[in-house]
């Protein structure tokens, strides 16, 4: 039995064709495409295409996935029904995670295998994700939920749904920008959950369940709540220093910044700053990319970070982003897996069509040899063992006492 590194640190679990990310020259691919440039040439449902059929479509092919898509958009009364009996002040993140698992119990396919019905609930979980978040954001404000415009693209229509009116390119263009960059990411902490649960053979309703769970989390998809956090603390780009300083001395973590792959500039980042600046100078919000930007070129030119090639990544100007197209903070987690969802269901075809039980050893460092003890002889929280001389001593911290 091999042993690795704490947190599968540089292990290859699987081999994959759908997405690659070169840590070192800042590089990430979806098929072999520079992601950056996709992120300014194609639509997102040119990308989730190109994810799960792997080549980028025809005009017919992209008419084709987009009428698919646009017809599964609407959620199913009983979803809805569910969407309107949630806690108003639920996390959204919670509350998608919940109704992803439950719209497989609306879905006549969700236990079959076959390759055609996993293209299927593929796109009904991409088509639905935005239509969840947008129902639930204006139940919980008194409003009806609103039907899916068939004539909007993806991005756009999700705009329309969750504001109420229709966006302008601008608007549009830099949320596409937002779903494309995020799209995939290799074996990232939720899509590896997705493949690993998809590896028993269950249905891809369970896999991204799982996956949003995992995405939910602080140091991967929940980031942009502590990047928030930073900059409502820190309020005006002349209290940045202090802050920076502050947390250096109590060796606070940065959240958006530091990757597990990325030991240079995350390229995502990169693309997301312009935009940050941009639509910040057209919103009216210039502070947050002025605080965000402040922060950023303190940690990089610091030792500490330096020395831990520490750098900025997709979760940092994200929130800057998101704000700026009317998002509150507690959507942001969620948006992601608007995204991400093109890639977990590629990875889920991807695993069931090449599948081995994912069933990993552990490294046992428990006691051995315990010895059964009677109630009313046992010391609470020790487990005592038997030595090789057949003696009884306590197992762990407090094993120099002996007992026969
Ligand atoms: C995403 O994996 C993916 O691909 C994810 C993702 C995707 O698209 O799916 O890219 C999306 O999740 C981006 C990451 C979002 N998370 C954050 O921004 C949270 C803040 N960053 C981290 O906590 C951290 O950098 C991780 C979790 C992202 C990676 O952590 P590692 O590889 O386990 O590294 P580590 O925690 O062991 O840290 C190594 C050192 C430690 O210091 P020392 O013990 O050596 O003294 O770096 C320090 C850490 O304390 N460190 C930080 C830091 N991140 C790491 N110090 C201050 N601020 C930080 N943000």
């Amino acid at each position: 039995m091999s042993t690795v590194g704490k947190g599968l640190e540089g292990i290859a679990i699987a081999e994959s064709s759908i997405s690659t990310v070169d840590g070192v020259n800042s590089k990430l691919m979806y098929r072999g495409y520079d992601v950056p440039e996709l992120s300014a040439r194609a639509s997102f449902e040119e990308i989730v295409h190109l994810l799960w059929y792997g080549a980028l479509p025809t005009q017919q092919q992209l008419d084709d996935l987009k009428a698919r898509l646009a017809s599964r958009r609407k959620l199913p009364d009983q979803l809805l029904d569910m969407i309107r009996v949630t806690p108003k002040d639920a996390d959204p993140i919670d509350m998608l995670r919940t109704m992803v698992s439950a719209l497989g119990m609306f879905d006549p396919l969700a236990n079959d295998g076959s390759d055609e019905a996993l293209f299927e609930k593929a796109a009904t979980l991409t088509a639905r994700f935005p239509s969840i978040l947008a129902a639930f954001h204006r139940i919980g404000n008194g409003l009806e939920p609103l039907d899916p415009r068939p004539d909007l693209d993806h991005a756009a229509n999700f705009l329309y749904m969750y504001h109420g009116k229709e966006p302008d390119k601008r608007t549009t263009r830099a949320l596409e920008t937002y779903l494309v960059l995020l799209a995939d990411h290799e074996f990232n902490a939720s899509t590896f959950a997705a493949r690993m649960i998809t590896s028993t053979l269950t249905d891809m309703y369970s896999a991204v369940t799982g996956a949003i769970g995992a995405l939910k989390g602080p140091l991967h998809g929940g980031a942009p709540n502590g990047v928030y956090d930073m900059l409502i603390e820190i309020g005006t780009p002349d209290k940045a220093n202090d802050w920076f300083e502050n947390a250096m001395a109590t060796k606070f973590r940065i959240m958006g910044i530091g990757h597990r792959v990325y030991k240079a500039m995350d390229p995502r980042a990169t693309v997301l700053r312009e935009h940050a600046r941009e639509l910040t100078l057209s919103t009216g919000n210039p502070v947050w990319y002025a605080i965000s930007r402040q922060i950023e070129l303190l940690a990089l030119s610091h030792p500490y970070f330096q020395e831990r090639k520490l750098f900025t990544n997709v979760d940092y100007y994200s929130v800057t982003v998101l704000t700026s197209l009317g998002f509150p903070v507690e959507m942001m987690t969620p948006i992601f897996a608007v995204s991400r969802v093109a890639g977990w269901t590629a990875h889920v075809i991807e695993q069931f069509r090449n599948n081995r039980l994912m069933r990993p050893r552990a490294e046992y460092v428990g006691p051995v040899n315990s010895v059964w003890q009677e109630i009313e002889d046992r010391t609470p929280g020790v487990i005592y063992i038997e030595d090789d001389m057949g003696n009884l001593k306590p197992f762990g911290d407090n094993e120099e006492e002996t007992t026969t």
